[in-house]
């Protein structure tokens, strides 16, 4: 009988922990700025899809396009001693957190899944650090886009710009139809996003010398005044409270016919499909005039950080879960991006999303593929931020063009 007592104890205590440890097994932790009503709607596939498999999730949600904000947040709980499961992350970041040796080791799982077949070498070298993998890529975004209401376009004529001159010519119109021609959120990630499409704009061989190989003479060359130049045009065109407004907010001025375009990563085109409408129709989608066929990308990834034990296997599920080719369609349908991998069929993808993967498969084939310098796929973190600063004083007047360049080469020099 004491036996028996002493043996159910023992029962009832390996119950306890076999039950504690299958419940940190069970979760996921997921740090991520996705809180738009688009993204919010992309990552609600993904943890249903996780829920599916008896996985839940605790969401950690820290608004702020870019994830600027997330990444603050992220170091303060990394300090503390408590990394989350997996974290939406950018291009560099990624690379920084692994070279801190934070980061967890998905090699099996990626072996057995064959990841290195399907997974473009342009996401590689962020998913990968020292041949191993440590983050799962959800998708490919890229920001030299331009989202044009239809029926703003049609009564400018119709056609879709294809030039510089073309483009404010179109911007004229808009403001002869009594709306707010460009909708603009004041905010310096947003500043810097118009601006990876005004360099690239310029030529391809000058956004790799500028953003790539941050090479001072380029920085500090004619065309860089140039394509501040651009800016200080493509400023006159926003409304009046356009400073600090939300990317999505924007988006919603579009959306509704009360200003003609954005200039935003395809992010947006979640935000028009939230909303129920329909490209083509509602409206347009084309890449910023003079980038045609080149292609500045960033890709989400979720890292995975490193964790106790027993939550490894959630851990290993979530990034499985993830590469899963079916999956890959359901979320970047939803999200406005391309698959991460490049052997899922288009079909389910409305028009943008078809053209956003040809033109993603054609740039790396021609090699007129970038990282985005807006989204932390051409530099680490301090250099970006170091940009990011000098673009947005100059957008908001307080550096003429001459002396943003100045700023740019010191700035960048400063930061490397
Ligand atoms: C991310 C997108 C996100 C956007 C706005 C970008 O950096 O790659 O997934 O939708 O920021 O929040």
């Amino acid at each position: 009988m004491r036996k028996f007592l002493m043996t159910t104890a023992a029962m009832a205590l390996a119950l306890g922990v076999s039950q504690g440890a299958a419940r940190a097994a069970e979760n996921v932790e997921v740090l991520h700025w996705w809180t738009s009503g688009g993204e919010a709607a992309a990552l609600d596939v993904l943890k249903k899809d996780l829920e599916s498999k008896g996985i839940t999730w605790t969401d950690m949600p820290v608004a702020g396009g870019g994830g600027t904000e997330a990444m603050t947040v992220l170091r303060a709980r990394v300090t503390a001693g408590n990394a989350p499961t997996a974290v939406q992350m950018l291009g560099f970041d990624i690379l920084d957190w692994a070279k801190e040796g934070a980061l967890g080791n998905l090699d099996e799982i990626a072996a057995k899944e064959g990841w290195d077949k399907v997974i473009p070498g342009a996401l590689q070298q962020f998913s990968k650090y020292d041949g191993h993998w440590i983050a799962a890529p959800v998708n490919v975004h890229s920001t030299n886009w331009l989202w044009i209401n239809k029926a703003a376009l049609d009564k400018a004529g119709g056609k879709e710009p294809q030039s510089w001159d073309e483009l404010i010519a179109m911007l004229d119109n808009f403001k002869a139809q009594g709306i707010t021609p460009i909708a603009a959120g004041g905010q310096p990630w947003q500043d810097a996003t118009l601006f990876d499409a005004v360099v690239l704009s310029l030529g391809d061989d000058f956004y790799k010398k500028a953003f790539i190989d941050l090479d001072s003479a380029t920085l500090g060359s004619d065309k860089m005044k140039e394509a501040f130049d651009r800016m200080t045009k493509l400023r006159s065109y926003v409304d009046d409270n356009f400073s600090g407004r939300d990317w999505n907010l924007a988006s919603a001025m579009v959306i509704e016919g009360k200003a003609g375009v954005q200039f935003m990563g395809d992010w947006a085109k979640g935000e028009f499909i939230k909303a129920g409408k329909t490209p083509g129709t509602d409206f347009v989608c084309m890449r910023f005039p003079g980038t045609q066929g080149a292609v500045t990308f960033n890709s989400d990834q979720f890292a995975m950080f490193k964790v106790s034990a027993d939550k490894v296997p959630a851990q290993l599920q979530m990034a499985s879960a993830i590469e899963n080719p079916t999956f890959q369609s359901a979320f970047n349908v939803v999200k406005g991006s391309a698959p991460a991998r490049t052997d899922v069929p288009n079909d389910a993808f409305d028009a943008c999303g078809k053209k956003a993967m040809a033109d993603l498969a054609d740039a790396d084939k021609n090699g007129r593929l970038f990282g985005s310098m807006a989204h932390g796929h051409a530099n680490p973190a301090a250099v970006k931020n170091a940009i990011y600063d000098v673009v947005t004083r100059q957008f908001n007047g307080e550096l003429s063009s001459e002396d943003a360049v100045k700023e740019l080469v010191s700035a960048v020099e400063g930061a490397k």
